[in-house]
């Protein structure tokens, strides 16, 4: 009797329970957020909605699904004190009153959008965001990604955030990296990074990526305000290295870089007057663009380059000699070769591919425009280089 009296109602409980923790809930008030509180688990995926403006996720630890607050204009704040973690998205997206976040217990989120937030400046992290594959910051008025720790990310993109002025993270592997700052006024440091696929930083202020060793794809430093880019553990970038237009840069160095397997674009770096960095070089699988006033750019070990070559200083102590001979010498496997010091030049079509571009004009032309209009996105202009030369080697040229 007594046996039965207790089971009954536990049984309820559970059924009930059951079925209102295993469906996605659209919450727009405090009162549709309290009808889940007794589930420790939640599956499915949990939605905010106006009008609700205080919203209290109590009793929920873990998340089988999202928690998607995409914007709900009347939200000001919102607090899940014991979520631990969410299996697929935390988004918290165009929140234009959202003052305050707190997430105290979470350690664990796939991915964690923070975007377009214009009235918050912290959010409680504290038991740290450690395991996590995706985040995105972009937009937002926060002041620190403090409590977001991540070792290990599929995807960092931080982009446009006004009041952030430094990024620290013990991170130690990372296939896309994409971030820039407003007004080159972000420090970035990631002390442990030693893998990476694809990294592009703009605009940021300084970067220590020091311990990299390891670069699958591309590495880009444009519009930055960095003063050396030393990497002394790289022997080896599986896609292209691309440097441009950093006004304060005046030191590269890449002490074991042997290979380059896309190309190489060194370009606008005012302060730059040495590209002497690369002390073993052999091999460069892509086009080589190196555009200054810098006095010397030798690669004493260039062996093989496939794409073609474009060298130009303004500097009064730079001159091709090396180049020449390296062009001599076979070196150069693309489709063209230019190198332009102040007193001489000297542009050479290499291959009977050239007779191919130089046998129609408006291709040339519409070479030269295609690798122009994406001259902003310098990751991307490494690839175009290679048509561009091959468009150049329209002309042979020899002047003195
Ligand atoms: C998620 O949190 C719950 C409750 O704290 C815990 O039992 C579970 O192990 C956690 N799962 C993961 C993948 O962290
Ligand atoms: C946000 O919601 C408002 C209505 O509350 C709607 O007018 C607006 O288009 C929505 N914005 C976006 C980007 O979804
Ligand atoms: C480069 O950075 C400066 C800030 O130092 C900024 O004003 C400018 O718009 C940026 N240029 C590009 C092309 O992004
Ligand atoms: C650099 O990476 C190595 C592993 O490659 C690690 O042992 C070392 O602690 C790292 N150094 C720093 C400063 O993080
Ligand atoms: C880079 O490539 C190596 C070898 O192909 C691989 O073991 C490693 O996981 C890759 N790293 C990243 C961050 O993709
Ligand atoms: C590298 O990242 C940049 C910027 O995020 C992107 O445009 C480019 O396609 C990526 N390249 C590769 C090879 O993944
Ligand atoms: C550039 O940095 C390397 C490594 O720290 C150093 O050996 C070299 O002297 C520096 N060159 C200049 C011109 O500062
Ligand atoms: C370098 O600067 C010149 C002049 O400002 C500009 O025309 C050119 O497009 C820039 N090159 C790159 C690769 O940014
Ligand atoms: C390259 O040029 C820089 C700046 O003028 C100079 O300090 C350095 O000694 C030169 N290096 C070589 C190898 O000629
Ligand atoms: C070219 O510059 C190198 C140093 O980079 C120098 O040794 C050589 O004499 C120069 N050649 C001419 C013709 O000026």
């Amino acid at each position: 009797m007594l046996l039965k009296s207790c089971l009954l109602p536990l049984l309820v409980s559970a059924v009930y329970a059951d079925d209102i923790c295993s469906k996605s809930l659209t919450a727009s008030s405090q009162s549709d957020l309290d009808s889940i509180s007794k589930c420790s688990t939640f599956k499915g995926d949990i939605i905010l909605s106006n009008p609700i403006d205080s919203a209290a996720i109590n009793g929920v630890q873990s998340i089988q699904g999202s928690l998607k607050i995409n914007n709900v204009t009347t939200l000001s704040s919102i607090a899940a004190p014991k979520l631990a973690n969410i299996s697929d998205t935390l988004s918290l997206e165009i929140l234009q009153s959202l003052s305050s976040a707190s997430f105290p217990s979470l350690t664990s989120v796939s991915t964690l959008n923070l975007i377009t937030l214009n009235k918050i400046d912290k959010i409680n992290f504290a038991a740290g965001v450690s395991d996590i594959d995706t985040l995105i910051v972009s937009d937002t008025t926060l002041t620190s990604l403090a409590g977001i720790v991540p070792t290990s990310l599929d995807l960092l993109n931080i982009n446009n955030n006004r009041y952030l002025s430094s990024i620290e993270f013990a991170l130690k592997s990372v296939n896309d990296l994409d971030i820039s700052s407003t007004a080159n006024s972000l420090d970035l440091s990631f002390p442990y990074l030693t893998a990476a696929k694809n990294m592009t930083f703009r605009d940021a202020k300084s970067v220590n990526i020091n311990n990299i060793t390891s670069i699958n794809s591309t590495i880009s430093f444009v519009n930055t305000s960095v003063t050396s880019i030393i990497l002394t553990k790289v022997k080896e970038i599986g896609g292209s290295l691309a440097l441009v237009s950093n006004p304060k840069l005046t030191n590269i160095s890449f002490p074991i870089l042997e290979s380059i397997g896309g190309g190489v674009q060194i370009a606008n770096n005012s302060n730059l007057d040495s590209l002497s960095g690369f002390p073993v070089l052999s091999s460069v699988g892509g086009a080589i663009q190196f555009v200054g006033n810098f006095d010397n750019a030798t690669l004493p070990k260039l062996d093989t380059v496939r794409g073609g070559v474009n060298v130009n200083s303004g500097s009064d102590h730079f001159n091709c000699s090396d180049w020449n001979q390296l062009q001599q010498n076979n070196v150069i496997r693309g489709d063209s070769y230019q190198c332009k010091a102040k007193s001489s030049s000297t542009s050479v079509a290499i291959t009977t591919t050239a007779t191919a571009h130089g046998s129609n004009t408006a291709n040339a032309a519409s070479a030269t425009a295609t690798s122009e209009s994406k001259s902003k996105n310098g990751a991307v202009q490494v690839a175009q280089s290679g048509s561009l030369l091959g468009a150049l080697a329209v002309f042979v040229l020899q002047f003195v």
